[in-house]
């Protein structure tokens, strides 16, 4: 079994990374001493298909109940995070229990949300089935959920006791969903390691096809780099700032088109684009650099089309501006593989980024 140890004191954890490994799990969490009452929190998609395998996976030495959430972006939101307090307050569970959190990244946002928060902090377990939620969100403890007037505006930091990946659930991912998460995977190249980039470039047939091998080599990596960043900079005081490459843009596209045209990984995969075209007119970043990531992402496939005037997309981009206290930040490109974080650059020139990764599509 991989693992990958997440260095944070006393709320480091580790990070396995197993196809297969769901039956099994009993075993692995008894040897790290987790609860041994848990509160499994799912939505009826993932647990028709995975809920059995992991409830009796846990039969032998742990009891395991159900919380059924309602599936989609949409139910990101205090409301549900209610109804989790409610299902964990009438079943009389105590500081004692611990969560598992079952999904994609919304399912692990809220949960985990849930379990920062009530009586004030119980341990969590978040078991990722979407490529997402296995390179990005279950990794790093950023937990919370949406407001309407804004996405993830309400949340806390609360590491996960233990993070169990099986890529085995992956081939039940939509295709969409699928490619959407390898957008973040190329991020990871793109902002820290140029080696791994490079595999990416050589095993995309590969990868697309979904090979076992390259996936958990794949997942592995993308783990390691946010196990590193996320261990030298938990809060986002700067260093884990690059994980946004590509996010200023991308945000702001999401918000312009009204998060239904696009995914996520697609609005990042157009902000990568921007990115990388913006560190070149800053003359940070080689042509050539700009040419092969835009290569790459584009190698993922076809995009929804994002007619989005650079007008729309700039007022959209005032709230990751109020966030960030005034100034409008940008990851940018040095190299393929080096990152560095821009503040306030000419307007013009983001506006011609935009234009230029947008163009051709
Ligand atoms: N906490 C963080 O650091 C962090 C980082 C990145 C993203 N996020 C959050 O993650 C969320 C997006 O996560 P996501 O892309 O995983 O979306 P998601 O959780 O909505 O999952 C996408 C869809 O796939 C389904 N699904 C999940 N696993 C499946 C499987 N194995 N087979 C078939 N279907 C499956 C889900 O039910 C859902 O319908 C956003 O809310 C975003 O804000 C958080
Ligand atoms: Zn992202």
């Amino acid at each position: 079994m991989l693992s990958v140890h997440v260095d944070l004191q006393e709320r480091s954890y580790d990070i396995l990374i197993e196809a297969g490994m769901l039956p099994r799990l009993a075993e692995i969490l008894k040897r790290r001493g987790l609860p041994e009452r848990l509160l499994l929190v799912s939505n009826p998609r993932v647990f028709e298909l995975y809920g059995s395998i992991v409830m009796e996976g846990l039969s032998d030495g742990f009891s395991v109940e159900e919380i059924l959430i309602a599936d989609g972006e949409q139910h990101k939101n205090l409301d549900t995070a209610s109804t989790i307090y409610t299902a964990l307050i009438e079943r009389q569970a105590d500081r004692s229990c611990g969560l598992i959190a079952l999904g994609g990244g919304v399912t692990g946002d809220i949960a985990g949300f849930a379990a920062a928060t009530f009586l004030r902090g119980i341990p969590y377990i978040q078991i990722p089935t979407t490529l997402l939620a296995q390179v990005d969100s279950s990794v790093g403890g950023k937990t919370g959920v949406n407001h309407p007037l804004g996405k993830n505006l309400i949340g806390a930091f609360h590491q996960p006791h233990l993070v169990c990946i099986d890529p085995q659930t992956l081939s039940s991912l939509p295709e969409r969903e699928y490619r959407s998460g390898l957008y973040e995977v190329i991020k990871y190249g793109l902002i820290r390691d140029r080696r791994f980039f490079e595999f990416l470039e050589s095993s995309l047939d590969a990868l697309l096809k979904r090979d076992p091998k390259v996936l958990q080599t794949v997942i592995r990596r993308c783990c390691e780099i946010k196990a590193e960043i996320t261990s030298q900079d938990e809060r986002e005081g700067g260093l884990r700032r690059i994980l946004n490459l590509g996010h200023t843009f991308g945000h702001a596209l999401e918000a312009a088109t009204g998060y239904k045209h696009l995914t996520h990984g697609e609005a990042v995969g157009y902000g990568m684009k921007a990115a990388a075209a913006l560190s070149a007119r800053l003359g940070r970043l080689s042509q050539e650099h700009c040419h092969r990531a835009a290569l790459l992402i584009d190698g993922l496939g076809e995009r929804p089309s994002a007619p989005v005037p650079f007008a729309d997309l700039y007022q959209s981009m005032q709230q990751d501006k109020k966030r960030s206290r005034g100034a409008l930040r940008f990851v940018i490109l040095e190299a393929i593989g080096e990152a560095a974080v821009v503040e306030a650059p000419a307007l013009e020139d983001v506006e011609k980024a935009w234009v230029e990764a947008v163009s051709g599509d």
